[in-house]
Formats: C-alpha cells, structure tokens, sequence
C-alpha cells in the first residue's frame, strides 16, 4: 500500500510538473566563433527573454558541410526564420570571401534537410537575413557585401532558384539580431517565440545524445568496474537447425582504395618509384617543394647532367621523360625504389625501358641491380638508341637476397638520351602476371575469400576536385599511355594498377568486381578546383560522363568481336567478359541538389540500358544524419537496389547497436555496408576492436536478408606512409602483417553461409551490459552442407556455453574449432585450431575476450 501511495505521489508530482510547464518561451538562435565557426547552429531558451539557458552548450543541432574538412565547414551569422511552408530555414555565410550563401531547413530544428550554396552574389555574403512575404510567398534575402559595405539581395521561393541579385536600401533590412547574456558569455542571434514542446524535444535531442554517447564511450579498459560483480555464466543456445532463411552469399568482401601507399608501392609490384617521371608538386598540395618529375631519381658518378624535359614524350599522357647528357661516360642514373628494391636470390625480373636518342653518339646503356656495398647484383645492356622512342625489355636475375638494392642505368657512349616508364618488375607476381600484383600481398587478401573487391576507393573514386574524379578509361590499355594523376591522399597514382588489373585479380580470385563510380560530383570536402561539391561535372558534358560509365559495363561485359569495348578489353588481353554485375555509383557523397540531378542521370541510364546491374546508390559518410536521411528518400524514390553505408565507429557504438539491421524495412532497397571498422583512440587495429567488428558481424549475418554485402575499410597500409589508421593489413617493402581484425574477416570470409539458421541465445543474466557482450549466429553453407558456429564473448570472464541441435543429421561428431582470444589491447594475433567431438548436445567454452568458431562438417556417403 505504501508503495502504492508514493506512486501516486510521484505521478501527481509529474503531473504538476508537466501542467506547470509554459505554452511558450523565447528561443535564441546563434553561432559561436568557438572554433573557427565550426561549431554550427546553437540555441538557448528563456523565460522571460533575459534569463537564458544553453542547450547543449555549443550543441550543433546543424552544422555547414560546405567544402573542405578544417579550414571551411563554418556557420558564421546563421539567421533563421520560419516560412509559410511551416518549415524552419536557416541561411548562413560561409566564409569571408564566399560569393554563396549556404541555406538549410528543417521541420523541427532537429532534423535538418539537405543544404545548398547558391551562388548569389559578386562579392561576399555577410550577416545574411531572410524575411518572409505571406502574401507573395517569397523569401527576401538580404546581405553585405563587405568588399564595397553595399547591402544586395535576391528572392526565391523554394531556395532552389533565385532572382538575379541587385541593391537592397539599408532601412529594407530587418536589423534584427539581438546580443543576449548566456552562461558562457555574450552572442548575437535571433530571439523567437515557440511552444515549450519545441525547447522541450531540443533538450530531450541534446538529453538522447548524450546518452549514446555516455553508452558508446564503453571501453574494456573499464570493465574490471563495469563487471566486478560478474559470476560464472552458464548459458545455452539452441540451434533450430530446421528453421533458417536465406541471406546474402556475397556477405565478406574488401575495399581496397589506394590509400596508405596501397597501389604504387604497395599491392602494384612495380619496384620503381616514379618509373614515368610525373610527379609534380601539385601531387602534395605544393607542399613538398622535393616531389617533382626528378624526385626518387639521382645521377651517381660525373660527366653526365639529368633533366627533365617534355618536348615529343611517348604519349601525350605521360609527357615528362628524362634526358641525360653525357661528356664523359661514367654517370648513372639512380632510383633506389621504394625506399629500397627487395631482391631473392635466382628468381627473376622484367627490366623494361623507353629510350631514344637526342643527339650524340647512340652506345645504349648499361642497366644493373646494384646492392648497397655497390655490388652488381644484375646487369644488362641495350644496343644503341635510334632518334624514335623504343621499348626495351630484359630479364634479370638476382645473384642475392637484399632490401635495399637500386637501379642504375649508365649511357655508354657521349651523347644525349631521352628515357622513360623505366619499369621493374618481379616475374614471381601473385599468378606470374605481368604487371602483376604483389604475391604476398595479394594472396593474404585472397585467404579472407573475399566475394568481391570493391575499388578504386573511397574517396580515391570521387577525388578532390572535377580533375581529380577518377576516369576507368585513363587506366587501362598501354601502361604509357595511361593517365596518372594526383591522389587525393596526397601522393602519386601511376595507375599502373587500374581497372584492368582489379578486373583481373577479381576474377582470379573468384571476387565479383565492384567498381565505384563517381555520380558526378567530387568528394565534398574538396579544396582544389572550387570548394566541395560546388557545380559537379557541367551539365552540359554530363551525357559524356553517363556514356563512360555505359561503356565500363560493355567493356566488362560485352563480346569481344561485336562490341566496341568489348574489342579493346580483347586487344587489352582479356577476351573473356568479366562477367561485371555491380557497380556503386557516388561515394558518401553530400546529397545536394546537384548531387540528385547527376546520380538520377547515371542511374536511369544505367537502369534503361544494363537492367542487368546492380547499381548500388550512397548514403553519406555516418549511420544517422541529413545525408544518411535525404540519400535514403532518394534511394527510395528512385527504388535503387542497393545503398552504400559508411561508418566509423567506437567498439562501444558496435556493441550498442546489435539491432540496427534489425529494423530495417525489408521492401526497401538493400544495403551494401561498404566502409566501417571500430575506431578506438590511438586507432589500434587490436583485440577489442576486432571483438567489436566480429560481434557486429554476427548482426550481419542475421540480417543477411537485407544487407548484401560488407567490407571493412581501408584494406592495405604501408608502415610509414599512413594517411588512415585503422587498416586491417599492414606491410612494408618485404613482410605482411596482418591485424587481429584480418584474422575476423578472414574467419567470416572462410566461414560463410547462404543460410541463416535461427538460434536462441539463454543467458542467466538481465542486466543488459552483459547480454550486449556476448552474440552469436549460425549459418549454413548449401554447397557443401557445413552448419558453422560463430560465437564472440567480449566479456572478461569465460562463459561456459551448452549448444544444443534440434537435428544433428549427417554432420560429424568431430568438428574443427577455431578462437580468437588474447588481451583486448593484443595486437597480430592468430587464431588457434583445434577438433572437439560435438553431437546433437555438446559443451563448449568460450574464453575471456574471444571469438569461437565451430564448423561442423556434413558427411557426405
Ligand atoms: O576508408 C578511408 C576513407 O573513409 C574513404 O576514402 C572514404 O570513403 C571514407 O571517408
């Protein structure tokens, strides 16, 4: 009875306080110059409209996505104000110089529509204002133009066309921006009346945020506080082997984006750096005043000057070639590789080179492997130049096992020689094909037995900037008359590796090929050639760019004596189709306008004429959010079959989130889950994050009816030449290191089902922090019958587990376990293998901090 009456007591106390809450109070609207003006749009509430209260503080409900990351992405004086169309619209300046004006809006202040950076105005946008007109329902905007102190607007009615900008009078402005006193300081804004609920659902926003937050910083760093009253656990799970439903067989894939020196230097075996000589500053930004056509190349020895010259080049694509004069012979011209040239002893390398003659005698030259002590470890020589460019192609063998070996090519004769694309090769690539891929690098990415590859990227697809989009045709075909460009992580692609050869190492490792295409727009946060976004590929030179992408699926696709493309994949070497039957269009791209009109373009082209392929549309770069919100009504709209999803998260975030797929509407487009990983600070790939990816994983599996397929990114990264940690294989010029995280993928990619079998997890236990460290999922293979048990326990205790089978049938009492399990921090781990007898009920433990894996194999009479 008494806890009857301090029910009702708190009831009526709730009661009151909700009936005691205002109809309305005054909200104030603002930015902050915290940060630069990144921090985006803030608001605070008042009774009385002298007393105010943050919420948040310094809570961005929206922030500009305008350009790139650092020095754009600024809110700077947003002005908001309620339309006739019952929305909130925000207005803002972008920067100090910016001829646009960024525009967003929302329902309720919450969730935020896509945003637009019109170009309004000759000189730049500050302090901007809008003021609504009910009787002709338009917006005026209103702005300074701080070059000339001149006030200019325009007007529109749905922010998406604007009259053409012209003088506004001083006393047309509103002038309506009020300084207010805030707990932390003063800040000028707008001051508005709503309805309590409104401040009430921006609390609650700021309230549920936090929460997540507080949810998702769980780390195993704290568990020995977070589990100290944990006992010994018991639990069961009951395979329902007669009931299962069909999931994606394409569920463990890999990204690979030439990130990290990934490519050129890395899974691409060339052995010399800058082999064509085109590296140019604008490759770092102009930051490395050494990265020029001569940088990795050095002229050892006297009697010869080297310079770099483009008058006549082999192909116009590749127009900078080196030029030697040689007075005295006794010079070399030196490249020591990629920070040195691994040799093995006896095996073979294909030496090729450009050359001509200039002018002089024509000698030729010598070309050897010389070791650090300047032993000649292989050695070669041409026969004399002729006045016309001429391949050269030698074989040469190692006489040693060296690291750090260089190459040395010295003219034999006085005279001036043109060099070019001087290319060294091992014969022992991943399958011996030339211009292969590396073979050890190669292979650990075919162990995970990936299901495709996605590439080229990333952001590698969409670049930095309309120049920087990646083009497949400037990748295929001759190596010298490809196209190599900057990448947009800063370095040099030769694209020596391009689609020929991630077509061909698809196919040899039986992984569809997924390539990503840029839906006509560069990466958002592009600084070079115009900020972000801003204009996409012209519309005028969009029917081109569509025809490309059409004449990428006949060249993978179409016969090679009929077709176009068809033919010059067949003269490229490769008769046989490709088979192509995906292909990703835009990469967590900023879904704008312009972002709309471009993907709608390629994607009803591709629909009306390759019905066949799947096209796979993006979602932006985070799990929530305008982009995630506004890509997916897109996606809908135009019933795209399947959407790219991206995100980063903290192991935490993982952990929390077991049931995200679980809530996904299944009549919808299907999911391509193409970039994620969990991030810890310091970016470790270790135990604990790979726990986190593989319990994830097995919410992947279970909701393989609806997500496709998933890659966790990036793939490869060169010690020493980071731009991203974490990666889930590491290397340098002579030794793989896979990550803990590797050995997840692998497990899963070695280990996958096309069925889903249902099973029923027991824990003894209610409290949720537990329940959420331990999952399960269970798959059957149709091909071979297999029913495999993947079981991840991210607990500091073992757990004793009891798996029981409804129907063991035809599978073997001996079954090949393997677990995963060290210290959550453990990096580079291995998983251990050993055989259990199982049967239709059999016990099982599963470590502290572990992923078990139990295959049972189905006996075949
Ligand atoms: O995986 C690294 C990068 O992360 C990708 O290039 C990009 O798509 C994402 O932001």
């Amino acid at each position: 009875m008494k806890k009857f009456f301090s029910l009702l007591l708190l009831l009526s106390s709730c009661f009151q306080l909700f009936a005691n809450e205002p109809d309305s109070v005054y909200l104030f609207s603002y930015a902050t110059t915290k940060n630069a003006g990144h921090n985006g749009l803030h608001f605070a509430w008042s009774m009385d409209g002298k007393n105010w209260k943050a919420i948040g503080p310094e809570f961005g409900f929206v922030s500009s996505d305008f350009g790139a990351w650092g020095s754009q992405k600024r809110m700077l004086t947003p002005y908001l104000t309620k339309g006739g169309d019952g929305l909130w619209h925000a207005v803002w300046s972008l920067n100090e110089t910016e001829p646009s004006i960024a525009h967003a809006a929302s329902a309720d202040l919450v969730h935020w529509k896509r945003q637009s950076y019109p170009v309004v105005s000759k000189g730049n946008c500050v302090n901007p204002e809008i003021r609504f007109d009910g009787n002709s329902q338009q917006f005026a905007l209103t702005w300074e133009n701080s070059a000339d102190k001149k006030i200019v607007g325009c007007e529109t009615n749905d922010f998406k066309t604007y009259t053409p900008s012209h003088s506004i009078n001083m006393t047309d402005r509103k002038n309506d921006r009020q300084t207010v006193e805030l707990p932390e300081g003063t800040s000028t804004g707008l001051v508005h009346r709503v309805a309590w609920s409104q401040v009430s659902l921006l609390l609650k926003t700021v309230e549920s945020k936090r929460y997540w937050e507080t949810l998702n910083a769980e780390r195993t760093t704290d568990d020995a506080v977070r589990f100290a009253n944990l006992r010994p656990l018991e639990v069961g799970l009951h395979i329902q082997t007669g009931s299962s439903k069909s999931i994606s067989d394409l569920l463990t894939g890999v990204f690979f984006e030439d990130i990290n020196y990934s490519a050129d230097g890395g899974l691409y075996a060339e052995l010399i750096e800058n082999r064509d000589f085109e590296y140019t500053l604008s490759d770092k930004d102009g930051r490395d005043k050494k990265w020029i056509s001569s940088h990795s190349w050095s002229l050892e020895g006297s009697g010869s000057t080297f310079t770099i010259d483009t008058v006549s080049p082999i192909h116009s694509n590749n127009p900078h070639f080196a030029v030697l004069n040689t007075t005295q012979v006794g010079a070399g011209l030196v490249n020591s590789g990629w920070e040195g040239i691994v040799l093995k002893k006896g095996e073979k390398y294909d030496l090729s080179l450009f050359a001509k003659q200039l002018s002089g005698k024509s000698g030729g030259v010598s070309v050897s492997l010389i070791g650090k002590d300047g032993s000649v470890l292989a050695q070669t020589s041409t026969g004399g130049f002729s006045q016309a460019w001429k391949k050269w192609n030698f074989v040469l063998t190692s006489n040693a096992d060296v690291t750090d070996a260089k190459l040395r090519i010295k003219p034999l004769a006085t005279g001036v020689l043109a060099l070019d694309m001087i290319s060294l090769f091992p014969q022992n690539t991943f399958m011996g094909r030339k211009n292969g891929l590396r073979k050890d690098l190669a292979e650990v990415i075919a162990d995970i037995h990936p299901k495709f590859i996605r590439f080229p990227g990333g952001c590698v697809s969409h670049g930095d900037g309309l120049d920087n989009i990646y083009r497949w045709k400037n990748t295929i075909g001759p190596l010298e008359a490809r196209k190599p460009m900057r990448n947009i992580w800063n370095y040099h692609q030769t694209l020596g590796l391009g689609y020929q050869e991630f077509f061909q190492y698809c196919e040899d490792i039986g992984a569809q090929p997924l390539p990503v295409i840029a839906a006509g727009v560069p990466c958002q946060n592009s600084h070079n050639g115009g900020p972000g976004q801003q204009g996409g590929i012209p519309m005028c030179d969009m029917n081109q760019y569509v025809q490309d992408i059409l004449d990428l699926v006949e060249w993978a696709n179409g016969d090679a004596k009929t077709t176009k493309w068809g033919k010059i994949r067949a003269q490229n070497g490769h008769p046989k189709p490709f088979n192509l039957k995906y292909v990703g269009i835009g990469n967590e791209d900023l879904i704008t306008d312009i972002f709309e009109e471009r993907f709608t373009m390629i994607f009803k082209a591709m629909k009306e004429k390759h019905p066949e392929i799947t096209v796979i549309g993006t979602v932006g770069p985070f799990y929530e959010g305008t982009d995630y919100d506004e890509g997916w009504a897109l996606a809908s709209k135009l019933q795209v079959p399947m959407v790219d999803e991206h995100y980063y998260e903290s192991p935490g975030w993982f952990i929390n989130h077991q049931d995200f797929y679980d809530k996904y509407d299944r009549t919808k487009s299907k999911v391509y889950l193409g970039e994620y990983a969990a991030h810890l600070p310091g970016r470790p790939n270790n135990l604990e994050t790979a726990l986190a990816e593989a319990l994830y994983m097995t919410t992947l599996e279970r909701n393989g009816d609806v997500v496709s397929m998933a890659s966790y990114a990036p793939m490869l990264a060169k010690e020493g030449n980071t731009q991203w940690t974490p990666d889930m294989i590491y290397f340098n010029n002579s030794e793989v290191k896979p990550t803990t995280g590797y050995q997840v993928q692998k497990l899963y990619g070695q280990n996958s089902g096309d069925q889903y079998v249902t099973n029923n997890l027991s824990v003894p236990s209610s409290d949720e922090k537990v329940l959420k460290r331990i999952a399960t999922s269970v798959v059957r293979d149709s091909k071979t019958g297999d029913l495999i048990v993947k079981m991840v326990n991210l607990l500091p205790i073992s757990v004793k587990i009891q798996v029981t089978l409804d129907a063991f049938g035809n599978l073997a009492a001996q079954a090949e376990r393997t677990v995963l399990t060290g210290k959550p921090d453990g990096r580079n781990l291995k998983p251990v293998v050993d055989n259990i007898v199982t049967g239709p009920n059999f016990p099982c433990e599963l470590p502290a901090y572990s992923f078990t894996l139990i295959r049972l194999k189905q006996i075949v009479n």
